[in-house]
């Protein structure tokens, strides 16, 4: 039985004046699936740059990314879009979430890029944001919302295709003690009850400690 996602001698390097930077030297890591790994480290170490490579959101300049075996490194462009959009969800420092769409319509979004008609779209996002708690949200703007309010929903639209890998950058840097916490509990329940793997990069010490599996880099390594 294959693992879920492995990486295999990752390394992510830039030409530079007299040489190339290297940013990733050689990342080995093995994720099972519904395992949950949260990413420390101080700024510039790499993490989302590993984020973004396992992810596929980035390509590695050595190494592979296997996800149940099938080497992502391989795919073309188109593929692996396709690909990551069926199986992957993202969530950021900053929601991303389109300024001029309704919290219902940003949920869709996803399923409306995955085929889904528009009204079985809708239908699903609605469901997806009321059991997040945002039934009287569900037609505001990003701007009319709160920052927790807003993340909640880039959560929503994250998961609503039911993926089997979430990533996640600093997805609580942005907010209060308070909605962190209750960002940081939703990540959890959702780990639980959709069987969710979750891998999150993080610079609060406090959630890298709520992990059972908590890792740390330093300069482009395994610290
Ligand atoms: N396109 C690029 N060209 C050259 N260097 C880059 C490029 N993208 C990122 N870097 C460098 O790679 C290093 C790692 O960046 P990365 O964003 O992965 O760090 P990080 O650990 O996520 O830091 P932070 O905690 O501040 O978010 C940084 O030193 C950055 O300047
Ligand atoms: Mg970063």
């Amino acid at each position: 039985m294959n693992s879920l996602l492995v990486a295999r001698g990752v390394t992510k390097s830039y030409p530079m004046a007299g040489g190339r930077l290297e940013i990733l030297k050689g990342i080995d890591l093995t994720i099972e699936k519904g395992e949950a790994i949260s990413i420390v480290g101080s700024s510039g170490a790499g993490k989302s740059t590993l984020l973004h490579i396992l992810g596929t959101l980035d390509r590695p300049t050595l190494g592979k990314v296997l996800h149940r075996g099938i080497d992502l490194t391989k795919m073309t462009d188109e593929e692996v879009a396709s690909h990551r959009n069926a199986t992957m969800g993202f969530v950021f420092q900053f929601h991303h979430l389109l300024a001029e769409f309704s919290a219902l319509e940003n949920v869709a979004m996803p399923l409306r890029i995955g085929g889904d008609a528009p009204i079985v779209a809708l239908a699903r996002a609605e469901e997806q944001l009321i059991q997040m708690g945002l039934k009287d949200r569900l037609h505001h703007r990003p701007s009319e919302l709160s920052g927790g309010e807003q993340q909640r929903v880039a959560i929503a639209r994250s998961i609503v295709r039911k993926p089997e890998i979430l990533f996640a950058d600093e997805p609580t840097g942005n907010l209060d003690t308070q909605n962190a916490a209750r960002i940081q509990d939703l990540l959890f329940e959702l780990q639980k009850s959709m069987g969710l793997t979750l891998v999150v990069v993080t610079h609060d010490t406090a959630f890298a400690a709520r992990f059972p599996r908590a890792l740390r880099m330093r300069d482009g390594q395994w610290a």
